[in-house]
């Protein structure tokens, strides 16, 4: 009997900018009320980079939250993984300036990018690495400072989203037969391009030259995010023989307390089995799901022997599913 390899992961950090902008403050500026967005939404409050803090420098700090909370050092890493939608620069990545920023000369770093799929994304490229045998222990991090791409002017975007950074430390773990499982079990991705102009970015390096705003359709991508969310959701279960009642914690991607209540319960979950953060740090992109899972790692709720199901879906349309036992 062989044993299994296995993607185990170690240790969970994240960032948040100082800058807390609240709904009230918002209404200053663009015609919107704390009553439509908390109703609709479900957000309070939002964190927002400073002027000269860029998307590496979140970044940079959730992974090394994440290093600390593992007891690795840089040394012991060497894939850096960044799933982002607003790098630094066109290029070179993100990955390579965390790289940089982290003092590591070794190794190699690239960026995703899946949008708001984008970390789920990531921890199941880590996954392949690893299992590969091209990594051993993988920095998988989300970091996005969503707010330079938005129109301030735009009340139906700009009350949406936010900044911060959540990153894990994945490490290649041989289970030996009889060991109890650990890791991430299955991954479930997809993407339909058919959707791309219901929400994305008027601008990029090819077409206009400039970073553009971003536009969405609202509704639309709403009507498709509770069945697209669930039917991975269900892949990665049938995948491993699991069902929805052995799950211990839904993680979903943070983008309307409306959405993630539709998949829990079209899933048929408790809404206690769902760890939700959108009231505090708004729609973070790519950061979304490793900020709330950093939030209920540090406060016990996830631990380790647990079944966590991670999922998100966005632009592209891009959407996915990881299964991890903790
Ligand atoms: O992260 C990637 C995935 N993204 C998502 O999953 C987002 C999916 N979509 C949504 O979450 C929701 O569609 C929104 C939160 C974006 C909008 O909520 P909605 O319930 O679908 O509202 P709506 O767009 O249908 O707009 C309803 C009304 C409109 O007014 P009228 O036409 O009924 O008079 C809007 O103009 O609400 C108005 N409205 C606002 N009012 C106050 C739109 N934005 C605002 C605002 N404040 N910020």
């Amino acid at each position: 009997m062989t044993n299994t390899v296995r993607s185990v992961i170690c240790g969970v950090g994240s960032y948040l900018p100082a800058n807390v902008v609240t709904n009230e403050e918002l209404a200053k500026t663009v015609d919107t009320s704390d009553e439509w967005i908390q109703q609709r939404v479900g957000i309070k409050e939002r964190h927002i980079a400073a002027e000269g803090e860029y998307t590496s420098d979140l970044a940079t700090a959730a992974a090394r939250a994440a290093l600390a909370n593992a007891g690795l050092a840089i040394e012991d890493i060497d894939l850096i993984i960044v799933a982002t939608t607003t790098p630094d620069y066109t290029f070179p990545s993100a990955a390579t300036l965390v790289q940089m920023k982290l003092g590591m000369h070794h190794g190699f770093a690239f960026d995703i990018q899946a949008v708001c799929s984008g970390f789920v994304y990531a921890v199941a490229t880590a996954d392949s690495y690893i299992k590969s045998g091209m990594a051993r222990r993988v920095l998988v991090i989300g970091a996005e400072t969503f707010s330079r791409l938005l129109d301030w002017t735009d009340r139906t975007t700009c009350v949406l989203f936010g900044d911060g950074a959540g990153a894990v430390v994945m490490e290649r773990v041989e289970l030996a037969p009889g060991e109890p499982e650990r890791g991430v079990l299955t991954s479930a991705l997809r993407s339909d391009g058919r959707h791309w102009d219901k929400l994305y970015v008027d601008g990029g390096p090819s077409t206009t030259g400039t970073t553009g705003h971003v536009h969405m359709q609202g509704p639309e991508v709403f009507r498709h995010a509770v069945g697209k969310i669930t039917d991975v959701v269900y892949t990665t279960l049938e995948q491993t023989g699991y069902t929805v009642g052995d799950l211990d914690w839904f993680v979903p991607h943070q983008a309307n307390k409306r959405i993630i209540e539709g998949a829990g319960a079209k899933l048929g979950l408790p809404p206690e089995k769902v760890i939700m953060t959108v009231d505090i740090h708004a729609n973070t992109s790519a950061a979304s799901v490793p900020l709330a899972l950093s939030v209920a790692v540090a406060d016990g709720r996830i631990k380790q022997g647990d079944l966590v199901m991670l999922e998100a879906m966005g632009g592209g349309f891009t959407w996915g599913a990881s299964l991890i036992r903790w």
